[in-house]
């Protein structure tokens, strides 16, 4: 469903959780949604910018921050997607790569919840 602005109905409040993406697919595009805060949430295109994997369909887990040699310091749990293909490690927020020079960003998307559902805008 749309309207004018190219606003797309993609589920209700209650369908999203921390642990997992939603993926749901507006025509061609599929889109995984995610929540990261209290009525914060992100919404990021399934495919991933190093070789097209499904993202969204990655685990949400924490990662090994730099550190020292023969130190391993695990943080940031809950705020990591790990891509199912080449597990390159993209934060959850932004939707940035970490720790790598690549640059590499996820396709991210402008959301609004109207009584709560979730909309998502397309250009
Ligand atoms: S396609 Fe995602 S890391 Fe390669």
């Amino acid at each position: 469903m749309s309207n004018e602005e190219n606003w797309y109905f993609i589920c209700e409040t209650n369908e999203v959780n921390y642990k997992h993406f939603k993926i749901v697919k507006i025509n061609n595009l599929e889109v995984g949604i995610i929540k990261v805060g209290n009525n914060e949430y992100r919404v990021y295109k399934n495919s991933c910018p190093h070789r097209l994997g499904p993202i969204c369909k990655g685990t949400i887990s924490g990662t090994f921050l730099p550190s020292k040699q023969g130190e391993f310091i695990y943080d940031l749990e809950g705020r990591i997607i790990r891509c199912p293909w080449h597990r390159y490690e993209y934060y959850i927020y932004s939707g940035n790569i970490l720790y790598s020079d690549l640059k590499l960003k996820l396709k991210s998307y402008e959301y609004k919840i109207i009584k709560n559902k979730i909309f998502i805008k397309l250009k």
